[in-house]
């Protein structure tokens, strides 16, 4: 079975677009959350997000969406204009039903090996699971599959945007995808970051794309939105030099 293991998309149909275009005989897409938020095209992202058959959890910044989606429904005035407002306006009570429907855990067993998805260990926090004694923990909370005795666990974690795999003992680990749209200051790579899981491989994946859309996209929210929130765009959607 391929899987293909993506996170925190905010926004970015274009290059969630290119990896589905690129991967080939996908057999089931995982998410680890994060989908609107940050970036341009929300409507599109959870639309191939429902078309996909995407199994997903709920990030904070899809919280965060649901909330001020509703604020501006219920005619609270906001005293900022950011993506997460730009994004509001686009979407509808379908996709914050949508959205709100997501669940913010998930435990399933793919050929013997058991997963629990969450987006993030702790709420409002980066921190991630350095101890086996806090690996156990979390399994014995969230594990909710079928296997018995012997077998590898692993904790599928989006939110940090940095791709990783980190074991705490044998055939126990957590691992990140990354992000398919933004890195963290620190790391000012553009390219689309995802995992490949395979048998007993999971492999990272670093994919360039055309940004060309969405910078031009950007542009006309020029003196619009929030600058804060326009700088973070301007870089990451500028080709790479
Ligand atoms: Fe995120
Ligand atoms: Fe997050």
């Amino acid at each position: 079975m391929k899987i293909l293991l993506i996170s925190d998309i905010h926004s970015n149909a274009v290059s969630l677009r290119k990896i589905l275009d690129y991967e080939k005989n996908i057999d089931k897409i995982i998410c680890a959350g994060d989908h609107v938020d940050y970036g341009l095209y929300p409507k599109d992202v959870l639309e191939m997000i429902e078309a996909y058959n995407v199994t997903s959890v709920r990030g904070n910044h899809d919280d965060h969406m649901i909330r001020i989606w509703k604020q501006i429904s219920q005619g609270i005035e906001q005293n900022e204009f950011k993506w997460i407002h730009h994004n509001a306006d686009i979407l509808e009570q379908r996709d914050i039903d949508f959205l709100e429907n997501l669940p913010k855990t998930i435990s399933f067993d793919i050929e013997n090996v058991g997963y629990v998805l969450q987006h993030q260990w702790k709420e409002n926090s980066y921190e991630t699971i350095q101890s086996e004694y806090h690996f156990d923990q979390f399994w014995a909370e969230k594990y909710t599959g079928n296997l018995q005795g012997d077998f590898e666990k692993r904790i599928i974690f989006g939110h940090t945007h940095r791709q990783g795999i980190h074991y705490v003992a044998n055939d126990k680990l957590w691992i990140n995808p990354g992000s398919i749209s933004y890195r963290r200051p620190d790391d000012p790579t553009k390219d689309a970051h995802y995992m490949i899981l395979q048998g007993e491989e999971i492999l990272f994946k670093q994919l360039p794309y055309d940004k060309t859309k969405l910078m031009n996209e950007v542009m006309k929210w020029e003196g619009k939105i929030k600058k804060s929130d326009m700088d973070v765009a301007l870089f990451f959607f500028s080709e790479n030099e």
